[in-house]
């Protein structure tokens, strides 16, 4: 079956056993032929330096980049440290930031997920993900917040084996798909309003 729908995958946390990427995984595999989802690891990305940036940005930040640029959705997943999303993915999202004005998020639809071992599942980390979201003007799809408390309780074989959390963020990826849809319909009909 062709595949239709790109997704592109990004786990703020680089640690083995991450319960961010194991969610990724899980929505990875339950994806039809029409939709994949692909991760991308922020492993290599360096620290921001704006002396850094521009037309020779290093390799790594080029190609997330261009992961970005190819992908038609982003599905992002912060872990809360010290009430704030992850280093790392704040990182990598001021790096995507710019050129500023020509961000590649600018305009993508974007859905944002947290977890976390206390009751709480990251909510403020969530938060601030999405200011930062809107900062770049990237088009957050508009749900609930996808925040998942006691995740270590349902993980297991490294996937969310917990239905309801499941099924409420497969959801919420029902809906960045629906809202991909409809920027791609937009854009065939010629009402792309980011043009104007
Ligand atoms: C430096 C650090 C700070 C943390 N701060 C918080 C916090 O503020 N709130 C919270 O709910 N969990 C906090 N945690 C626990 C993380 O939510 C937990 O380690 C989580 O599993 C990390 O995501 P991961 O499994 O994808 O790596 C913290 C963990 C670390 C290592």
């Amino acid at each position: 079956m062709t595949v239709t729908i790109n997704i592109l995958g990004l786990s703020g946390s680089l640690r083995q056993h991450s319960a961010h990427t194991a969610i990724l995984n899980t929505v990875a595999e339950r994806l039809s032929g029409q939709v994949r989802l692909t991760l991308h690891t922020l492993q290599n990305i360096p620290p921001y330096n704006e002396d850094d940036d521009g037309v020779h940005s290093p390799q790594a930040v080029s190609d997330l980049r261009a992961a970005v640029t190819a992908a038609d959705g982003v599905l992002i997943g912060s872990p809360e440290y010290n009430h704030g999303m992850s280093g790392v993915l704040k990182n990598a999202l001021d790096w995507l930031s710019r050129p500023h004005g020509k961000s590649v998020l600018t305009g993508r639809p974007v859905l944002g997920f947290t977890a976390s071992p206390a009751f709480t599942g990251g909510v403020r980390a969530h938060q601030q993900l999405n200011e930062t979201l809107w900062a770049v003007k990237a088009a957050l799809v508009v749900y609930p917040q996808i925040v998942i408390g006691d995740v270590h309780s349902k993980i297991e074989h490294g996937r969310l084996a917990d239905g309801a959390a499941r099924t409420f963020l497969l959801d919420g990826v029902g809906a960045l798909i629906e809202q991909i849809n409809h920027a791609t319909k937009e854009k065939s009909t010629g009402i792309d309003r980011g043009a104007e």
